[in-house]
């Protein structure tokens, strides 16, 4: 259905669980962010019915998130309830690629299209630093796998960060050349653990992309590729696969905003960047009717702001991506 803005508003982000198997230098501290107790999370069941209630307001696509999804006991079934809902024609997930080897085939045969993958380096040792123990052959051997099961379009993120990774701009988007790989620089937001980091962190996405037409030569913009989200793409001369920019702060893409997320713990929020968030747990609980949450999930499509202000110096919410839903 339509917000305010005349935006249409039909993508659905589920975040399957707050927890996560790695603790990301900007998204979480050493030891982690308190997880919630696994009660206040919502059952498999429980999102099986938001999903169809959130069907009958227009959302079709939906991305599973966490923290990291494939952490998720039951994650395979869900994919298989949701993938069984008739007006939902796009089903995604993100994932740290950790475990995406080893859960890539029953995902593919359970319903799952397509994934993005983080990926913030090609060094081991860099990506152990930067996640805190994670071991970055295990990530390349998911993306190989979700490449030969046909996940496609298989796309990796990559957080640019000044003197963590910035280095490596041109060799990630070299990866696009040969294979079906579409690589994404995401600028840093300040969220929670990353407000620190963002201030000397932050590279805007414009100077990416001069990075690269340095390196590569003007970059073609690419009209079409399968996804919802808000990445501009691009070939670099003669790749099979493509570069993205996903440029949050710089360049805000609320006007073209299609989404509402819904948390761990069973909370609608219409907008990654506004506290605002509206609890369906409660009524889930007290056994609504597919009616009721329906007229819930409009109201937090009415309730969507224009847009965010982060580029002006509004704060980034306190909480960070593992807990919102990245
Ligand atoms: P597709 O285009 O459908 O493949 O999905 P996507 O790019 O929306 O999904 P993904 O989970 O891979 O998100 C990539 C990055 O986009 C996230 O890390 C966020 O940095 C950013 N992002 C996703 N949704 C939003 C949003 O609503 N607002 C902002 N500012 N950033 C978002
Ligand atoms: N800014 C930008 N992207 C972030 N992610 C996590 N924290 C941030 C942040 N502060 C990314 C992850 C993952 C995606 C879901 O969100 O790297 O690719
Ligand atoms: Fe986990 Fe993703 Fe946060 Fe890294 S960015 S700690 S993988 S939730």
């Amino acid at each position: 259905m339509e917000d305010r803005y005349h935006r249409e508003i039909n993508y659905l982000r589920v975040s399957v669980t707050d927890r996560c198997n790695l603790r990301c230098r900007y998204c979480m501290p050493p030891h982690g962010v308190s997880v919630v107790p696994r009660e206040e999370i919502l059952t498999l069941e429980e999102i099986v019915r938001v999903v169809r209630a959130s069907t009958r307001v227009g959302v079709k696509k939906l991305r599973l998130t966490g923290g990291e999804p494939l952490v998720r006991r039951g994650i395979t079934e869900l994919v298989e309830a949701l993938a069984a809902i008739p007006e939902i024609d796009d089903l995604a997930l993100t994932t740290n690629g950790i475990l995406l080897a080893a859960r890539a085939e029953q995902l593919k045969a359970a319903g799952l299209r397509r994934v993005n993958v983080s990926l913030d380096t090609l060094k081991p040792e860099r990506y152990s630093y930067i996640t805190r123990g994670g071991r970055l052959e295990a990530v390349w051997r998911g993306i190989e796998k979700s490449l030969e099961l046909g996940l496609h379009p298989v796309k990796l993120n990559v957080v640019v960060m000044r003197g963590f990774n910035d280095d490596e701009i041109c060799d990630l988007a070299r990866l696009s050349l040969d294979r079906p790989l579409h690589v994404r620089f995401i600028e840093l937001m300040p969220f929670g653990t990353a407000a620190g980091v963002s201030r000397e962190g932050y590279i805007p996405a414009a100077e990416i992309r001069e990075r690269i037409e340095q390196q590569f030569g003007q970059l073609q913009e690419v009209r079409k590729l399968t996804g919802s989200g808000p990445a501009r793409y691009y070939h670099l001369a003669g790749a099979v696969g493509t570069i993205g920019f996903i440029s949050a702060v710089s360049d805000h893409f609320c006007g073209r905003c299609n989404r509402l997320r819904l948390t761990a713990v069973g909370a609608l929020r219409p907008c990654l960047f506004h506290e605002y968030e509206i609890d369906l747990k409660g009524i889930l609980r007290r056994g609504a009717t597919l009616e009721e949450l329906a007229e819930l999930v409009a109201r937090a499509v009415q309730e969507k702001p224009g847009r965010h202000h982060i580029n002006r110096g509004q704060p980034g919410t306190g909480k960070n991506m593992s807990q919102i839903g990245g």
